[in-house]
């Protein structure tokens, strides 16, 4: 069954869709994008995820032409169009055509907004934990891209590749300051004396929006919390460690380069929070579980 997709006001089938050859996106990877989940048909913390590519238009100038109803009302009936509940939803914004280095500001922007039945992560990932490899490649400081979701992602491809290639399922990524910064596509927490430890927004990570949620359950059930630097070795002697991102939710972290977090499996701390962000989600969407 061919999928619907959005792309500039418009639902169609996705072999229809035809995008400009002087797409800035394709030839400067100009743009944006957004990655959320979808719950029995509700998408969590929507808002949010506009109001940080909303972040993102500033920072990279672009014009915000796509008011947050029109794409929330895309998004919810894109999911009705394709029929889907349980999605993974991929929006990408891009600059407005032309071919010159220099963007041409009259152009509006383009938006393409596609959805797919999510199935991710399985059962036996979380019973498990991932295993991290520290990459060569680090997040710039001095880079406003590393705090942006822009559609450069070839820091953090190059970086995975790195990770697979060393039987790690996710890249670890240190900042220019040899701090430890982020997975390529997920933050990343610790777990000290139960205190929950995560790098700060300025450390050269994205500001993830299953972060912010982790922080806000974490404070609600009266958990220490830092931002605050620490080093691999630091994160290697911790008790427990965790990977967030919105199609994973909180992965459990157990290795990092053979080497094993705590005592290698998942710890209760982090299962638990995981229980807490379900049950967070479960009442932010009134879904009925
Ligand atoms: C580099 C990077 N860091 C962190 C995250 C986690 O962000 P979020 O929780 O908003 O999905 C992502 C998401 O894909 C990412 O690509």
């Amino acid at each position: 069954l061919e999928r619907i997709v959005y792309y500039n006001g418009v639902f169609a089938p996705e072999n229809s869709v035809s995008i400009s050859p002087f797409n800035r996106g394709l030839l400067y990877g100009d743009g944006l994008f957004e990655t959320m989940r979808a719950y029995g048909g509700r998408v969590f913390r929507l808002s949010q995820h506009l109001e940080r590519l909303a972040e993102g238009l500033l920072v990279l100038r672009i014009e915000p032409c796509w008011p947050a109803r029109t794409i929330e009302r895309a998004v919810y009936e894109l999911l009705d169009r394709n029929k889907l509940s349980e999605a993974s939803i991929r929006l990408t914004l891009f600059r407005g055509d032309g071919e010159g280095f220099e963007p041409q500001n009259d152009r509006a922007s383009s938006l393409l907004i596609s959805a797919r039945q999510f199935g991710n992560y399985r059962a036996e990932d979380y019973a498990q934990g991932f295993r991290v490899h520290m990459v060569s490649l680090r997040r710039n400081l001095y880079s406003p891209l590393s705090r942006i979701k822009s559609i450069n992602y070839l820091d953090n491809i190059l970086g995975r590749f790195e990770a697979r290639d060393n039987n790690a399922q996710e890249a670890l990524f240190l900042n220019s300051n040899g701090w430890v910064a982020e997975g390529a596509t997920a933050n990343i927490f610790m777990l000290k004396n139960k205190t929950l430890i995560t790098p700060p927004a300025d450390a050269g990570i994205l500001p993830g929006i299953t972060r912010a949620a982790v922080l806000e359950i974490a404070r609600s059930i009266n958990w220490a919390v830092q931002e605050q630097t620490f080093s691999p070795e630091e994160l290697l002697r911790s008790d427990e460690a965790f990977l967030t991102n919105s199609l994973m939710e909180i992965m459990p972290l157990v290795m990092v380069h053979e080497r094993p977090v705590g005592s290698g499996i998942p710890g209760p701390l982090t299962k638990a929070l995981h229980q807490h962000y379900r049950e967070l989600v479960g009442k932010e969407l009134q879904l009925s579980i």
